[in-house]
């Protein structure tokens, strides 16, 4: 394997105290000409970014970004007061996106600006990469690792709770740090995660990025870190991220269960369909054990082109689409025939009974067995296709 340039992605908001120290270290500490540091700054009220300028012109492997020049994206963010704080998730955000492309990184290293990640831990992220693991976690939580005295007892709930959202509401597995700053990341997988599409702006972004990442595929590492309190300035989390946080990670356990929802959705819309148009042949006069068929077909009909395109719209699937499009109507034929058995065979033992209420009844063994085959094989996903909905990109099978 090549050795990648990595890239050092640092946030900072009023960090004038910190970052001159901190970019000596680790200029010290990473001297090779592979390595990039890309300062992330919000138009820092107290000239941070003017003394990374002043750094960047004694070493050209340091860099500032700016913020975006769009005028209306500042918000208030509380905690901080007079200047343009964006929020910790938009940084990252831009920042990766910059080094990804324009540094062009095979590696980014995230970290916080005011030493509470060591500097030299990195090194141990940036070996366990090499080691094979797609993303390493400089972790807390995890034995050997451990927070600082000094940070506060509501800091530390905080934290504690933060992370149990994180695994019991976002549904994230098998990690103990989920929402630490310290990170090695491959590129192939930020790319693949979608980076770009994260809209969130404050620190759930930790958390977001981790899922997002989990569900492109990646192998996920923690090695133990000690979490140091800073010394200089003070922290920026708001009451605003807190509030963010508790609305995202309920949208991202929704959006582990994209698919079904989606496709449950999808079903739904299906039954309107199939009794709406029974109904309506019935009231044009159309016999019963005609009508029930047709209005069955209706259905799959409409549900085949919602699910291709939505549903499983996301999926990089495989083969042609004539051919999905065949394996697609043998389901229906088997989920016609289960539908229409089920109402022949009720409307044989129930002679009386209201007619749409036994086509209802066909339908939930319909459904289960359509999504069962469909999913598994009409539109199942192609086998180097990175754990799940991580390609947006419309290709021509579809
Ligand atoms: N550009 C920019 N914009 N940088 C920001 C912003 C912002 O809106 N908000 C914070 N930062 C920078 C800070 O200057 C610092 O370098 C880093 O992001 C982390 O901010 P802190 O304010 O020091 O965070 P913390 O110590 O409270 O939180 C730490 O622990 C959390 C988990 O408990 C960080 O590591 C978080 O990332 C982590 O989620
Ligand atoms: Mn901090």
């Amino acid at each position: 394997m090549t050795c990648p340039r990595v890239c050092f992605v640092i946030p900072t908001y009023n960090e004038a105290a910190n970052v001159t120290p901190l970019l000596e270290r680790l200029t010290a500490l990473y001297p090779g000409d592979d390595t990039a540091f890309l300062i992330v700054d919000d138009e820092s009220p107290d000239g941070t970014g003017r003394l990374v300028r002043e750094f960047a012109a004694t070493d050209r492997r340091v860099h500032l970004l700016p913020p975006s020049l769009s005028p209306n994206v500042s918000i208030g963010m509380g905690t901080s007061g007079e200047g343009l704080r964006r929020g910790l998730g938009r940084a990252y955000v831009r920042g990766i996106t910059h080094a990804l492309n324009t540094i062009g990184a095979g590696v980014i290293v995230q970290m916080d600006a005011d030493f509470s990640h060591d500097p030299a831990d990195a090194q141990r992220l940036l070996d366990r990469l090499a080691g094979g693991a797609d993303v390493a976690i400089g972790s807390r939580y995890v034995a050997g690792g451990a927070i600082d005295e000094r940070w506060g007892a509501r800091r530390r709930l905080l934290s504690r709770w933060g992370n149990r959202f994180a695994r019991r509401i976002a549904g994230i597995k098998g990690v103990r740090d989920c929402t630490a700053g310290f990170r090695a990341i491959r590129a192939d997988l930020l790319r693949a995660a979608n980076i770009g599409e994260v809209r969130v702006q404050g620190y759930v972004f930790q958390v977001v990025l981790l899922h997002r990442l989990i569900r492109a595929g990646a192998q996920v590492v923690e090695e133990p870190v000690f979490f140091r309190d800073r010394t200089r300035g003070h922290t920026k989390l708001g009451t605003r991220d807190l509030v963010e946080f508790l609305l995202n990670v309920w949208w991202l356990r929704f959006a582990s269960y994209e698919t079904f929802v989606k496709f449950a959705l999808t079903g739904l819309s299906g039954v309107f369909v199939n009794l709406g148009s029974f109904q309506l042949l019935l009231e044009l006069g159309v016999p019963a054990l005609l009508a029930s068929p047709i209005a069955i077909e209706a259905s799959i009909v409409s549900n085949f082109l919602i699910n291709n395109y939505w549903t499983f719209g996301g999926r990089r699937m495989i083969g042609k689409k004539r051919y999905r499009g065949l394996r697609y109507n043998l389901v229906s034929l088997v989920t016609l025939a289960l539908s229409y058995g089920t109402f022949i065979g009720l409307s044989a033992l129930f002679p009386d009974a209201l007619p749409v209420l036994l086509q209802g009844c066909g339908i939930l063994p319909a459904m289960l067995f359509n999504y069962f085959l469909n999913s598994r094989w009409t539109f199942r996903e192609a086998e180097d296709a990175p754990g799940g909905h991580v390609s947006p990109g419309r290709d021509e099978t579809r």
